[in-house]
């Protein structure tokens, strides 16, 4: 099947990171089909080695407090001393958008799939929310940072620690006015044509 004309290959040029997104943010239905679509991953295999963790209203309040209990765990393991600042950050960065999904790289020890080609998988499924969210009018943003390393944070939403976070994909409505320009990719050291020795 032919997928109409350039329909992908507009939205994968419009998606740009968008740092502060506002309401509206997707709706159930629309959510559902982002979601899906991240389950439309190619998944070697089918282990289906993923797991979305939808935050939206006081859920995403909630989960700033585990972000800066994180860090003030991170810190004290060092012997170094929290910033207020930081703290505030840390509980409050959630808010940069309405809706946040936690993409998560679910190990699921496999003999045949390595689990590169697993947490592989889980970063298409989150291109893929991105993309989505693109084709449906919504911004969005990649973020990771500490907490997506932090094996608190993993434990707070049922991972373990040969498990991964992929990202915290923020979605939500793009600020009118403030929309950057699509990718204008430069292919300029990237591409080779292979040939074989003469
Ligand atoms: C795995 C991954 C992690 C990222 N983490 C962050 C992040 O923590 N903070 C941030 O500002 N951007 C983050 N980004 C977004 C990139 O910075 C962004 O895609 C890049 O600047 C290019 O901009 P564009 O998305 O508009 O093309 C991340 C992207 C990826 C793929």
């Amino acid at each position: 099947m032919k997928v109409g004309d350039a329909g992908v290959i507009d939205a994968i040029r419009a998606r740009r990171s968008i740092g502060r997104l506002t309401e509206p943010a997707p709706d159930d239905d629309e959510l559902r089909q982002i979601l899906e679509a991240a389950a439309c991953a190619p998944d070697h295999g089918e282990l289906r080695p993923w797991k979305f963790v939808v935050l939206r209203g006081k859920a995403k309040d909630a989960f700033g407090e585990v972000l800066a209990d994180s860090y003030l765990a991170r810190v004290q393991a060092i012997g170094a001393s929290p910033s207020d600042g930081q703290l505030e950050k840390e509980r409050t960065k959630l808010g940069r958008a309405p809706l946040v999904v936690i993409v998560c790289a679910v190990n699921r020890h496999s003999d045949e799939i390595p689990w590169v080609e697993q947490l592989l998988a889980a970063g298409a499924a989150a291109q893929n929310i991105l993309l989505a969210a693109t084709a449906l009018g919504y911004g969005s943003m990649w973020r990771t940072g500490p907490p997506a390393y932090d094996h608190r944070v993993l434990h707070a939403i049922g991972l373990d620690d040969r498990d991964a976070i992929v990202g915290f994909i923020y979605l939500g409505a793009p600020n009118a006015g403030r929309e950057l320009p699509p990718h204008e990719p430069d292919l300029e050291d990237s591409v080779e044509y292979w040939r074989a020795p003469v």
